[in-house]
């Protein structure tokens, strides 16, 4: 049984006071939930402060990309080293990134390298832009993602990633997928996918979320698919009572 994930990515919003009172607002909210692994991924520089209010809690936290060098010449970067005392997880090639920084199938996977040798867990992001769903090639474009992203990944690295499939057009425009759909993709294209590069055992190991547009009206139609392990969670995770509650939804549906 793949046990629940659902995870915050709060992309380029909140202050360092800001974060603080919305993690120290989260905390209590959902101490109690044990069923449901949960993370938070703010901006870099609120990640130090997140991560000391977060200390000995059931929350995770990760940063929204990384390098994928060590060290060096790169003005601007920040490298696995780095986040490695503050995260444990890291959200890597989000559609944000691959459609304003350039980011690639093959960047995705020189940074999932990076990650796993740094010990730290991907959270790789696949999905399909309007034009490409709409030509029927869905299918095509997320089978080349996950291809893309786990090339030369072993076996025994790729159990420990989560994936997030998030259908570009319904991130952050309030047209989420439906559940069946979501629940389509995951189990036909990207664990297909996984079974295809490593085995059946692996492809149903890996966890795989949904993203795009979840709130708490429709993270419950989510979470009964069999096929979708949680949700990565934009919008809706910049309110402490607005993500508990998403969390709190998918605890109950899975109890
Ligand atoms: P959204 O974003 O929930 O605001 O649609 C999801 C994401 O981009 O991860």
């Amino acid at each position: 049984m793949r046990k629940p994930f659902i995870a915050g990515n709060w992309k380029m919003h909140k202050t360092i006071p800001e974060a603080v009172e919305l993690v120290t607002e989260l905390r209590p909210l959902v101490a109690d939930i044990t069923n449901v692994q949960i993370a938070v991924c703010p901006p870099y520089v609120a990640l130090p402060a997140v991560h000391d209010v977060l200390l000995g809690s059931n929350i995770a936290v990760g940063a929204q990309n990384m390098f994928w060098e060590e060290e060096g010449a790169y003005t601007g970067e920040i490298s696995p080293r780095m986040l490695k005392d503050l995260v444990t997880h890291v959200i890597i090639g989000h559609s944000e990134r691959r459609k304003y920084f350039g980011e690639t199938d093959e960047t995705v996977n020189r940074k999932v390298h990076a990650a796993l040798a740094h010990g730290l867990l991907p959270i790789i992001c696949v999905g399909e832009v309007l034009e490409e769903r709409e030509a029927g090639k869905t299918e095509e474009v997320v089978r080349r993602q996950v291809m893309g992203a786990y090339k030369d990944v072993p076996a025994d690295k790729a159990r420990v990633t989560t994936i997030a499939y998030e259908p570009v057009w319904a991130i952050g425009t309030g047209k989420a997928a439906t559940p069946e759909d979501a629940n389509h993709v995951i189990g036909h294209v990207i664990r297909a996918t996984l079974a295809e590069l490593y085995d059946e055992e692996v492809a149903q190991r890996i966890r795989v979320q949904y993203g795009g547009s979840v709130k708490p009206a429709n993270i419950a139609g989510f979470m009964a698919q069999p096929e979708v392990d949680g949700a990565l969670v934009g919008g809706a995770s910049l309110k402490a009572e607005t993500f508990a509650e998403i969390i709190r939804i998918a605890s109950h549906v899975r109890k």
